[in-house]
């Protein structure tokens, strides 16, 4: 079984979460790209959903499901977004897509969070996949000095600029030990909009789709 594949089961085993009538956080990336196209057989069901980046929003309409502000929304059920990284906690690193902020807020708001992967995100420390944080321009150079005092070899994702209009740093060389922790830290730097370390609001379940079937816990 191909990754592709085994994301799509994780997407498929996802959608079996979704009640009637339900608004949906809906997140970003390939992984989710299939449980988006998964939305497609239970649109009618369902109220709509709210979404985590531009990319996302587009694949929605285009397949007829609304779209609502999360001004509008006061709480909903399940936010459904993959991972970079997920350790055994339900901790992650996010923002490979550069949508992290969008995503922290969205899933802020979900009373559940469920993370669907591919067995080749799940980890024992988080760390491998370079930690993505979006800063606010004018702070990127200050930002990464910053970030690497803390033992990180911060790299300007030159090519991106964020549905927000941020820059990303990815951070490489860090072993995450103490997720928490490092997210607090890395979130009080002056410039710093958002670090894709989800620790504080991790996930509730997991999916993983594996060569062997759907792991979920
Ligand atoms: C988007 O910014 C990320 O947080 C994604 O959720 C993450 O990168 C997973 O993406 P894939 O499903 O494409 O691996």
């Amino acid at each position: 079984m191909n990754q592709n594949e085994m994301k799509q089961l994780a997407a498929r085993e996802a959608v079996k979460y979704v009640k009637d009538d339900a608004v949906l956080g809906v997140g970003t990336g390939s992984t989710v790209n299939f449980f988006i196209d998964q939305l497609a057989a239970v649109r009618d069901r369902i109220r709509g959903a709210v979404s985590s980046s531009e990319a996302s929003t587009r694949r929605l309409k285009e397949l007829g499901i609304p779209v609502f502000d999360l001004n509008d929304i006061t709480g909903f059920d399940i936010y459904v977004d993959g991972a970079d990284e997920i350790n055994p906690d339900k901790e992650m690193i996010k923002g490979g897509g550069a949508a992290l902020t969008r995503e922290k807020i969205v899933a802020a708001v979900a009373s559940t969070f469920i993370c669907i992967v591919d067995e080749t995100k799940t980890v024992d420390v988080l760390g491998r996949f370079p930690l993505p944080v979006e800063v606010i321009p004018m702070a990127r150079e200050h930002v990464a000095r910053q970030l690497a005092a803390l033992g990180g070899r911060p790299v300007w994702r030159q090519d991106v600029v964020t549905d927000n209009g941020n820059h990303i740093i990815d951070v490489h060389d860090l072993k995450i030990t103490r997720p928490l922790e490092l997210e607090e830290q890395i979130s009080m730097i002056a410039g710093v909009v958002t670090v894709g370390i989800f620790a504080r609001r991790k996930a509730d379940v997991l999916i993983v789709g594996a060569g062997d079937g759907v792991r979920i816990s």
